[in-house]
């Protein structure tokens, strides 16, 4: 059976990707492909606490690490290995590159986040939806989590931003209306699907 495509898309809070990644499933089954859409953190034994500590102080962001990289493989062994083994392409809202931006600006040490997650296989496709953190902030309006601070969030920016240049993340401009994001974003998984990319 023909293995199907991990697709993840990352970006800072405020970023649009909740509303891409369903637009972008929608989109595929349009065009009979099968796919599905997921995100993490899960709702995993281990997700529920990572959402829980989301609003925590003096949280150690270490520990904080650990989760998400125990969420994320419950999550690819659970969900993601068994879709993919049946041909679907799955669209992760947050995935492998989450951590690496976030808890390497957390902790530090991304040497050290990326040997947490050596066992989160690679997505076939990683595409940041790229905002400036103020655009983010201002579309989240409500706060919810320690993470959603501007100083925090340039530090996760810069680092997604290094992944792009390391060609591990293909950029969108996510700073422009939900259609003109969108249409960018179908022609990179189109050009992806056609063994362009
Ligand atoms: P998010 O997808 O933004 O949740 P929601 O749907 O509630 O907006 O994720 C929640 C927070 O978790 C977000 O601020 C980013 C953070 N996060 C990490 O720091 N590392 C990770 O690996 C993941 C998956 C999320």
């Amino acid at each position: 059976m023909p293995r199907g495509f991990l697709i993840s898309l990352e970006g800072i809070d405020g970023s649009g990707k909740t509303t891409q990644a369903r637009r972008l499933v929608r989109w595929l089954r349009r065009r009979g492909v099968r796919a599905r859409y997921t995100a993490e953190p899960t709702g995993s034994e281990v997700g529920r606490i990572l959402k829980a500590m989301a609003g925590r102080r003096n949280v150690d962001p270490r520990v904080e690490a650990m989760l998400f990289a125990a969420d994320r493989l419950i999550h690819l062994e659970k969900v993601v290995k068994p879709l993919l083994e049946e041909g679907f392409i799955v669209v992760s809202d947050r995935y492998l590159h989450s951590s690496l931006a976030y808890q390497a600006a957390s902790t530090g040490d991304r040497k050290w986040v990326e040997e947490l997650n050596r066992y989160a296989v690679k997505p076939d496709l990683a595409i940041l939806l790229d905002v400036a953190p103020e655009t983010g902030l201002k579309r989240i309006k409500r706060r919810r989590s320690r993470f959603e601070r501007a100083d925090f969030l340039r530090k996760v920016r810069e680092n997604y931003l290094g992944y792009v240049e390391r060609g591990e993340l293909v950029r969108v401009d996510a700073e422009r209306g939900v259609d003109e994001v969108f249409s960018d974003l179908a022609e990179i998984v189109e050009s992806f699907l056609e063994g362009k990319l």
